[in-house]
């Protein structure tokens, strides 16, 4: 029998009768989002010892989602009184972007005014764009690049909420430096964007050694780097961490082995971490790019060996897989996952699918594994 959350919300609160109430949640995502977040303004009032459990189960069983959850259940953290944030939580997850985040399994919108976003690969493509759509948004930005000139040209464009630092991703003490900065510069860092990657083409037996390293070091040993130097700051703000992977992270095509490899990599160390993290609070996602319109992106598919394979492929795969995305659009999709903290960002809508599909034995684990 339903009965209305607030007369419930009087009750003692323990695990047993939070799974009580979580029966009795109602069930569209805003008045769900609403009820836990009341739930947790009456924990705090009643000065429940045990907030994180219950905080964490409530969430969960009014089917807010384990972002949510987590911010609920670390409601000791928050500077506002939580019955506060509570309404406040409640206002922003019932204006919309809860629908989506519903639908993708995330929650817990993040305004984006006052945040203080970390993005490598800034100064050109995806990454640029990103930068500027954030600070379009009110975010604060630090861009990490090697391509000094272009960094600062996008610096000084959006000054004064950029500060840019010319750093390599495969060094570790220049990505420190730059967390340093960015750290002394804005207070702390919200949110990191690991994009910076490169990209070569040929066949497997006649890769260069020194290519094929370079493209690991950079995609793959450079996002662990850039994880590794930011990390800290994340747990402090409880933030979230973008890999930008790509499609070909979960089907790969020919002579890209180096790039496929860098990128599923990095989506399955991204996997990994968001397991680890999520006790810290810190949440982790991944992008998954088919192909956008950027000078790398034309480049790799208007390589010779690109067009034989595209050649050869059935018209409607060919058309589908060379309409490029405009730059724009694929930088709006990461400030939207990024704003629903989201585990995964799939774009253009025809990665959808491949991605659905791979990403499934994940899902499920997910719902399964919470460490302690
Ligand atoms: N464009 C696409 O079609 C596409 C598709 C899937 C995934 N992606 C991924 O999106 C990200 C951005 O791609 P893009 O198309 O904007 O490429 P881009 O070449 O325009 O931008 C990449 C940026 O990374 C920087 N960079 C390269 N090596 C670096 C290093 N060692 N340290 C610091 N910065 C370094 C470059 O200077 C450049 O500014 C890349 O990771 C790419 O693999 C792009």
């Amino acid at each position: 029998m339903w009965k209305r959350p607030d007369t419930l919300l009087g009750a003692t609160p323990n695990s047993v009768t939070v799974r009580r109430l979580g029966r009795h949640a109602p069930s569209s995502p805003a008045s769900s989002a609403r009820f836990g977040c009341r739930l947790a303004g009456n924990l705090h009032d009643q000065n429940v010892g045990d907030a994180v459990a219950i905080g964490q189960a409530s969430a969960e069983h009014a089917r807010i989602g384990p972002e949510a959850a987590d911010a609920l259940a670390h409601w000791r953290d928050f500077p506002t009184p939580p019955a506060d944030i509570g309404e406040e939580m409640a206002a922003t997850l019932a204006d919309g972007p809860m629908e989506h985040a519903a639908e993708n399994g995330h929650t817990m919108p993040v305004k984006l005014a006052g945040k203080c976003v970390l993005i490598t690969g800034a100064a050109d493509g995806i990454g640029a764009a990103t930068a500027r759509a954030l600070v379009a948004a009110g975010a604060s930005v630090v861009l990490v690049d090697i391509q000094r000139e272009k960094l600062q040209a996008l610096e000084g464009a959006l000054a004064p909420e950029a500060l840019a630092v010319a750093a390599d991703v495969t060094d570790t003490a220049a990505l420190a430096s730059a967390v340093a900065a960015g750290v002394e510069r804005h207070g702390g860092i919200d949110v990191v964007v690991a994009g910076a990657g490169i990209d070569a083409i040929a066949p497997v037996g006649e890769f260069e050694d020194a290519t094929f390293t370079r493209i690991i070091e950079v995609n793959m040993l450079g996002t662990w780097r850039t994880v590794h130097a930011t990390l800290p700051e994340l747990r402090r703000r409880r933030g979230y961490l973008l890999v930008i992977s790509s499609g070909s992270a979960v089907v790969q095509g020919p002579y890209e082995a180096a790039y496929n490899a860098s990128k599923a990599g990095i989506a399955a160390f991204a996997n990994t971490l968001r397991l680890e993290e999520r006790r810290h609070g810190v949440s982790v996602g991944v992008a998954y790019f088919g192909l956008v319109a950027t000078e790398h992106g034309l480049r790799s598919v208007n390589h010779p060996l690109m067009r034989d394979v595209f050649a050869r492929a059935p018209r409607l795969l060919r058309d589908a897989a060379l309409q490029a995305a405009p730059v724009d659009a694929a930088a709006a999709a990461l400030v939207r996952g990024i704003e629903r903290r989201a585990r995964r960002v799939v774009f253009p809508a025809n990665q959808r699918l491949a991605v659905a599909l791979a990403s499934l034995p994940q899902a499920l684990l997910e719902r399964i594994v919470r460490l302690g």
